[in-house]
């Protein structure tokens, strides 16, 4: 069951919504000069107008309303307020977050700010980015400047959207901005400086503000028991989600490298016998401020890999059969994961209160004849994630809210406009947004607190 406070909510992230890309003296972010650059992106899309949410923001809002919604998850766009990154600070960036920030809370809205969801400010790239050693800096003083300006209405901050995917996907060849190559070196020195700034973040927030919550969204692979009433792989399945990644495509890809730091104030021990060679000088010493406490955990969870316990309990992978389940962008459907990912993030981190940061469905979605967006596939969907979120809950789990990824049907990286995910349709053309038949099962979910599941 869920709590009467859950918060029900959605999220987005400024670059794949926002536009108004050169307008108002906002600075350049990397996704921007990546978009520019040919055959990146799926058909060669940009976010140079996405949803135009810069301007078409109250319409956002009033389609939230309209379902419901208790809380939004949005991103600041870091270049927007700071277009060098660092220094001179962009009143009018400001003004137009104040102005979502003042419509949200008219409308009943909880507001829910992420930092940083990966549009880095490129003026900072070409400092090196996360590479140099005052970037965590960089970080904090941006995190202050929101704290300053968004603090007395804006009671939730999230530091960093999935680092896994902006270092991984963005600086070890995953296909996201900048795309650079590098190898382990480079990119283990880079994780330990985004985790140096989230703690410096939040200890800047906190001289800012006392009375706001903090907290931070990683995601990672998962894995879950095949059989749920079995101990053994029950077990199997919690060492594999919290084993450091030795090697494959992206090292970085692993839960407890992110997020052992942050809350338990040590890097894991299998990961250092790999990695420590890589950190950089003074490492022990940043884990203090890294592991500043914290006020929740985000989860960013779409799907998870079935596992089970061999006669001597050793791992075995459980094979998907023939025709597995799987969205539009071809992520299998695993509700299981999200019951597990919450019960085996407070087995490890204590009973840390969670939010879901992100869940959702990428889909094909089309207005039909009769001017409607009819999507029984994602109602299926989270009507099947959000059964087992509230097991997770009634099995103990401390989770305390769930943002649907996405608000809107957005600009998906370098998949373009391909994949649809959100609860709410975007007409890209004429700008008009038509909420989707998921969106008003959502409402009735919202307004049942959950029992209509
Ligand atoms: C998450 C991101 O990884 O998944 C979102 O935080 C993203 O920003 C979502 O849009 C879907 O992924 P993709 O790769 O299909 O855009």
């Amino acid at each position: 069951m869920f709590g009467k406070n859950f918060v029900w909510g959605a999220a987005t992230a400024s670059y794949q919504i926002e536009g108004g890309a050169y307008e108002d003296g906002k600075g350049l972010s990397i996704w921007d000069t990546y978009c520019q650059r040919s055959g990146k992106i799926l058909a060669g899309d940009t976010g140079d107008v996405a949803c135009d949410s810069y301007h078409r923001y109250k319409e956002d809002v009033a389609a939230m309303k309209e379902m419901g919604l208790k809380g939004y998850r949005f991103s600041i766009s870091w270049p927007r307020i700071m277009p060098n990154g660092v220094g001179e600070v962009n009143q009018k960036g400001i003004e137009y977050y104040n102005n979502l920030i003042n419509e949200l809370i008219a409308n009943g809205i909880e507001p829910y700010i992420t930092l940083f969801h990966w549009d880095y400010p490129n003026e900072l790239f070409y400092k090196g980015a996360w590479l140099n050693s005052e970037s965590p800096k960089w970080f904090a003083d941006y995190a202050r400047v929101c704290a300053e300006a968004f603090g007395d209405r804006v009671k939730h901050f999230i530091t960093f959207n999935e680092p896994q995917c902006f270092i991984g996907n963005g600086f070890n060849g995953g296909g996201h901005a900048p795309n650079l190559h590098y190898g382990p070196r480079e990119v283990i020195r880079m994780a330990h400086h985004v985790m140096l700034a989230h703690g410096m973040a939040v200890n800047a927030m906190r001289e800012v503000r006392d009375d706001i919550k903090i907290g931070y969204a990683p995601t990672g692979p998962y894995f879950y028991p095949e059989n749920p009433e079995n101990q053994a792989d029950i077990d199997v399945a919690y060492e594999k989600t919290f084993e450091t990644n030795d090697g494959g495509d992206w090292f970085g890809w692993t839960v407890a490298w992110w997020l052992d730091p942050i809350l338990l104030g040590k890097y894991p021990e299998d990961g250092l016998k790999i990695y420590e060679k890589y950190l950089p000088t003074g490492w022990q010493d940043d884990l203090k401020i890294i592991s500043t406490p914290i006020d929740f955990c985000g989860q960013n969870l779409y799907n998870a890999h079935a596992v089970r316990a061999g006669e001597n309990g050793e791992l075995q992978w459980v094979k998907r059969y023939v025709g597995f389940p799987h969205t539009g962008n071809m992520w299998p459907v695993t509700p299981e994961a999200i019951k597990w990912c919450a019960l085996f993030t407070n087995r490890r981190y204590g009973n840390i209160p969670i939010y879901f940061t992100e869940n959702g469905m990428a889909g094909s979605d089309v207005i039909s004849l009769d001017g409607k967006v009819h999507d029984p596939n994602r109602i299926d969907f989270l009507h099947r994630y959000l059964k087992e979120l509230s097991e997770a809950i009634d099995m103990g789990a401390n989770v305390v809210g769930y943002f649907q990824w996405s608000l809107l049907d957005n600009l998906e990286w370098s998949n373009g406009y391909r994949d649809r995910f959100g609860l709410v349709y975007v007409d890209f053309p004429t700008g008009k947004r038509i909420i989707k038949d998921s969106g008003y099962w959502y409402k009735d979910v919202i307004a049942t607190n959950g029992e209509n599941l």
